[in-house]
């Protein structure tokens, strides 16, 4: 039987979509619904007792040749999901297409003839580079494996990325432990680069520099898409950097997208109260300007359990009654800015919502009746059935891994 509620999620699905739906030849890079759980296994037969969700259904598409800002707080997901979008980690349900294939249906063959196109850039460059290896090797390694050019051009296209990436030839003979962190993250870049990728994930690129440098790396990248035509996903903590260098942001709470849309309208209209916390934190510099900051209560609670209904419900003060029971649709706000809130709902669905919302709390309370009026060893006996009916589904799981 379809309940209200099956009709509002579908509608959530549905609007989540929104800035998805085309596999067009304009988007590069389409995420539809897209799930990463992380199973919390227990016991002598880890048993799956749980699951953080770390990415719990994100949708959004970027186009060719520009940049989308992910943002959030520490531990949201933003890196899993942008590991989850590469392909580095097995997603749990969704899609996620590039230039218009499908990268979780690619064969381990055609996945590493693609790989080339899909780059990443990490936070802590001297983490990712091999100490013993110069840094003409280290950018010319995967130029010569995956043959982007004739072997006799191999020494002046390295020396040409590395000048597009503010480097010197005679740096080639040199060691990563001989640079500066700002000159470590432009090797990573020219060797990302070196690859002639279409995109490039930058999880926290310039977030172990200091400010003078961050700003070189920004220009420096925004230079390079311009020359390159290239096309970023750039996760970052800093939302000046992020108002700097994208052209569309998401914003991210608990593994879900609770907003979306052009840079310039989340800026000046931050829709979802979360949104409104985070940007109320950025400094403005105007010794003047009275700071009006929205301090959240609390730390983001636990991807293993998060709280029923809108997931933000229990730090946000605008807090209603829906919100504890029932998850918001994603909806188009304004043109192209999409927010999942209840604040926004019409005056119809706020009447279903109400609904919905009366129909679990009364669920949930007569399962409580129910539960306060067993007798201990009913109880006792209650959690034993369930303990060896999960027994029983870690034993069948199991089997058929080892079938497979
Ligand atoms: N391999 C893993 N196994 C289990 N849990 C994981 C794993 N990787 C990430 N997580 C959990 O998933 C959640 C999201 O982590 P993630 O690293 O994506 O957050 P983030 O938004 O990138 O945080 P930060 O801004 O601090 O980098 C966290 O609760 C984290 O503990
Ligand atoms: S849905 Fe309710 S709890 Fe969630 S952000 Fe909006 S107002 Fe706050
Ligand atoms: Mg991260």
């Amino acid at each position: 039987m379809t309940t209200e509620q099956d009709k509002i999620q579908a509608a959530a699905e549905q609007g989540a979509q929104g800035g998805a739906e085309e596999n067009g030849t304009d988007n590069l890079l389409v995420v539809k619904n897209l799930v990463k759980y992380f199973p919390i296994k227990s016991g002598f037969l880890r048993r799956t007792v749980g699951n953080v969700r770390a990415v719990d259904g994100i949708s959004f598409s970027i186009p060719r040749g520009t940049t989308m800002g992910l943002v959030g707080e520490s531990g949201c997901g933003k890196s899993t999901a942008g590991r989850t979008i590469l392909r580095l980690q097995d997603k749990t349900s969704g899609e996620v297409y590039f230039d218009g294939v499908d990268i979780f249906s690619l064969s381990k063959k055609e996945l590493r003839k693609m790989r080339p196109k899909v780059q990443i850039i990490f936070q802590d460059p001297y983490s990712s580079l091999s100490p013993r290896l110069p840094i003409g090797e280290i950018i010319g390694e995967a130029v010569r494996e995956h043959k982007v050019v004739p072997p006799e051009e191999h020494d002046a296209y390295v020396t040409r990325i590395m000048h597009a990436c503010g480097l010197e030839e005679y740096h080639k003979d040199r060691y990563p432990h001989e640079f500066s962190g700002g000159q470590r993250q432009r090797i990573c870049i020219a060797r990302a680069l070196a690859l002639n990728p279409d995109f490039i994930l930058c999880d926290e690129p310039v977030s172990a520099l200091d400010v003078s440098i961050q700003a070189q790396i920004i220009n420096q990248l925004r230079e390079l898409q311009k020359e390159f035509n290239l096309t970023y996903l750039f996760i970052s903590h800093d939302l000046s950097v992020v108002e700097h260098i994208s052209d569309s942001v998401g914003v991210m709470y608990l593994g879900n997208l609770v907003e979306t849309g052009p840079t310039d309208k989340i800026y000046s209209r931050p829709l979802h109260p979360n949104t409104k916390a985070l940007f109320s934190a950025v400094p403005v510099p105007d010794p003047d300007y009275q700071m009006d900051r929205i301090v959240l209560e609390g730390s983001i609670p636990s991807p293993a359990n998060p709280p029923s209904g809108c997931k933000f419900h229990t730090r946000c003060k605008d807090c209603m009654e829906i919100c504890r029971y029932c998850a918001p649709a994603t909806k188009e706000v304004e043109e192209g800015h999409f927010c999942a809130c209840h604040l926004y709902n019409t005056v119809d669905e706020n009447v279903a919502y109400e609904a919905e919302a009366k129909r679990i709390a009364e669920e949930q309370r007569q399962a409580k009746e129910a539960y306060d009026a067993m007798t201990p060893f009913q109880r006792k006996m209650d959690g034993v059935k369930k303990y060896f009916a999960s027994l029983g589904a870690s034993i069948k799981g199991l089997f058929s891994k080892k079938k497979d």
